[in-house]
């Protein structure tokens, strides 16, 4: 049976957009380019996106395209039933299921804040009444849960609605919504004092501001906002058509992504720096500092209901990439139906968040918290961020560059694309850049390699 396939172009490019913009690029990155420096950090981030990030995300797509199916049967049709390749699938699988697990909670967080919104939660309190709401929010279990529950329940309904009708449907009317709101904000930011402050802490690099811990996030932050390393692009990529362009459609997805996480910069710096805030506010700036600002501005209510509107549906389309992956795998390798695949991991999914959801209350879990240093919510981030997506991103690009049979892979490259001279570059940056530079990331990371007696 022929897989199903994007009804267009123009579907695929959202639906992909989609998965990459979330609250990776409105609520993480501003808050870490806050707090690694501003400039620099985001000129790393652009470096890393175009040398790392854009060539991998070719690799995804190709693969996924390539062999018509989800992560673990993609390596088990390119490198042999019985490769070890297929780990690497496996991997994935288990990324998704763990992202989701925590960021349907912060999705979550954003729906609350609409409904707070739209009953105006600003009125009458100060600033620090308003910060404290966030620390309340994050405490109270029950009210997470209850949100987290009904973001997965929105998100397998998406995804049972399938590739065309659900997915696609889906991104073709967030995405062009979230593109309205957030240009109504950026514009709005134009017009606040601190406007130039804020371009010039996001675009002017001041060097010095730059750690060895900066760039490292910046690294790993390209992969998770480009949803690389897992294979959600990869199943995306099996449902594309062989006319299309792979590297046109990365270039595009990528440029779109990029473009969202620096509007969403000069939507909050400005805000920020109009008021004396602290660009480095860490992850309360969305949640605390935005709130506050939009209490003190004319029309902030209204601002506030769409720009909490706008992380939720960017979290939306996000997360049905992030499930329609272990949906994917359980119907390719299990033969099950649509609906059974997405309740049941989505079901599983939504358990496996609780404890996330629970993390802010202190008295639970808090044997976790003393044996990993982290809460369960912290840890389980960290776990896939910064090690589970980069190690599946390199193994990837080591399987492409070096492992598969070349004309099969220069076959897939140069199908429908009008960039077909690019595959000796590009093959060149797989097998050479890209893992030199994630080992060298990965070794700093476990402390092989140090960069000063005080990091
Ligand atoms: N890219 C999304 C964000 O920026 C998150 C996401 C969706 C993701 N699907 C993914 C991250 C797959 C890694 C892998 O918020």
């Amino acid at each position: 049976m022929a897989r199903v396939q994007w009804a267009s172009r123009i579907g695929f490019v959202l639906a992909a957009a989609g998965s990459a913009v979330g609250l990776g690029n409105i609520w993480k990155f501003p808050y870490i380019a806050g707090v690694n420096g501003g400039g620099a950090f985001v000129l790393i981030y652009l470096v890393s996106i175009a040398l790392i990030g854009f060539p991998i995300m070719i690799a995804e797509l190709l693969l996924g395209r390539g062999t018509q199916s989800s992560p673990v049967m993609a390596f088990s049709k390119m490198a042999g039933e019985e490769s070890n390749w297929k780990a690497v699938g496996w991997i994935g699988v288990a990324t998704g299921f763990i992202i989701l697990s925590y960021y349907s909670v912060v999705a979550g967080w954003s729906l609350n804040y609409v409904l707070m919104s739209i009953c105006d939660f600003t009125n009458d309190k100060s600033p620090e009444q308003i910060n404290s709401l966030f620390d309340t929010l994050s405490a109270s279990g029950g009210i997470n849960i209850f949100w987290h529950s009904i973001f997965m329940l929105i998100t397998i309904g998406i995804v049972i609605g399938g590739v065309r009708k659900g997915i696609e449907k889906w991104s073709k009317i967030l995405m062009p919504v979230l593109f309205v709101i957030l240009v109504v904000l950026v514009v709005r930011s134009i017009f606040m004092p601190g406007f130039m402050q804020g371009i010039e802490f996001v675009f002017a690099p001041d060097l010095s501001a730059l750690t060895a811990a900066g760039v490292l996030e910046a690294v790993g932050h390209a992969f998770f906002t480009l949803s690389l390393g897992m294979g959600a692009m990869l199943t995306y990529g099996s449902y594309l058509s062989k006319k299309e362009d792979l590297v046109k459609a990365s270039v595009v997805v990528c440029s779109l992504d990029t473009l969202i996480a620096l509007m969403a910069c000069l939507i909050i710096f400005p805000i920020v720096f109009s008021f004396g805030f602290a660009p480095n506010a860490g992850p309360g700036l969305a949640f605390k500092t935005i709130p506050v600002v939009f209490s003190q501005i004319i029309g902030g209510s209204l601002l506030s209901i769409l720009f909490f509107l706008l992380l939720a549906f960017a979290a939306l389309t996000s997360a049905i990439s992030l499930l329609e992956v272990v949906t994917a795998h359980f119907i390719d390798s299990l033969g099950w139906t649509r609906k059974k695949a997405a309740l049941i991991t989505g079901s599983l999914i939504f358990m496996f968040g609780i404890p996330s959801a629970l993390s802010g209350s202190k008295w639970i879990f808090s044997e976790w918290e003393d044996l990993f240093t982290k809460n369960f919510f912290d840890t389980m981030d960290y776990l896939a961020t910064n090690w589970m997506l980069p190690l599946g991103g390199l193994l990837m690009a080591i399987y492409v560059g070096w492992f598969a049979k070349k004309a099969t892979i220069r076959a897939e490259f140069t199908q429908g694309s009008k960039y077909g001279s690019l595959f000796g570059a590009w093959l060149f940056v797989l097998r050479f850049i890209v893992p030199i530079t994630m080992v060298v990331v990965l070794l700093y990371k476990v402390g092989i390699l140090q960069v000063g007696p005080e990091s």
